[in-house]
């Protein structure tokens, strides 16, 4: 049984490959370690949800993991590749490809309007097949921002503004997607479409899916749920998310 299972796990293509990461911050005389020695693989099509209390790291492991900050120490490694030892040149092409990230705080461009920021990843890839018409018709359309895509980012809502950086970080049809808490300025409605919305586009596309939240019902659909406590992270089991909501 024990060789049966094993075998599943080594048959599953490893995405994404964290060794060791360590990230620490300098507060005036105080250092923080907000990624302590994190150790963890991700498979091809997972959906995985990081969970935590605020400040306990989530944002910076997302960020070192989507190859936006460097650790201090440890690997990073995406299909195989040592995002850690990439130029920025390289690095920028690799994510343009095969990377997109939900910011938690949206991060769109300030001069750029809804569609520009959208389009922001169509530039930074190297598909010269893939035609994005499509997928922004129904990205649109989905996430309901038809009507303000010619408006700067300063004269959308919190929840329009979010829901345009979930459009900009799919917009390429990325295999591996990063969101932060990319439900968190939504009502109950909206957080589910989204949702929805992006379990479609990972069954479709078998794309992978690493997401922080704060939302107890959406870890619950994750297949696996990791736990960030000041700085660890450790996995957690399903059964133990209602203590923890508690
Ligand atoms: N640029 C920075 N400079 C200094 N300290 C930082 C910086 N970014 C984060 N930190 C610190 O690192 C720790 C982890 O922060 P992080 O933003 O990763 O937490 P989080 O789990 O995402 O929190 P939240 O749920 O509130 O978004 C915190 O103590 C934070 O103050
Ligand atoms: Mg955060």
């Amino acid at each position: 049984m024990i060789d049966n299972l094993n075998k599943k796990e080594d048959e599953r293509r490893v995405i994404l490959e964290v060794t060791d990461v360590i990230k620490q911050y300098r507060q005036y005389d105080a250092v923080v370690t907000a990624v302590n020695r994190a150790s963890f693989k991700i498979y091809e099509g997972e959906f995985v949800a990081i969970i935590g209390s605020s400040g306990s790291g989530k944002s910076t492991l997302l960020h070192i993991c989507a190859g936006l900050d460097k650790p201090n120490a440890g690997e990073i490694a995406i299909r195989g590749q040592k995002i850690t030892d990439m130029s920025p040149d390289e690095l920028a092409r690799f994510r343009g490809n095969f990377v997109g990230m939900v910011f938690q705080t949206h991060n769109l461009i300030p001069q750029f309007t809804a569609l520009e920021n959208i389009l922001i990843p169509t530039t930074m890839c190297n598909k010269p097949e893939y035609k994005y018409e499509e997928n922004l018709k129904k990205l649109v359309a989905t996430l309901n921002i038809g009507e303000r895509l010619h408006h700067l980012p300063s004269e959308l809502s919190g929840g329009q503004q979010q829901r345009v950086a979930i459009a900009r970080a799919l917009i390429n049809l990325p295999l591996l997607v990063f969101a932060d808490e990319p439900t968190g300025n939504l009502d109950r409605k909206n957080a589910d479409e989204v949702l929805e919305l992006l379990l479609e586009t990972k069954r479709v596309i078998g794309q992978t899916l690493v997401m922080v939240t704060h939302d107890l019902s959406i870890a619950r659909r994750a297949d696996r749920i990791l736990k960030m406590d000041n700085g660890v992270l450790s996995p957690m089991m399903p059964s133990d998310l209602a203590k923890w909501g508690s």
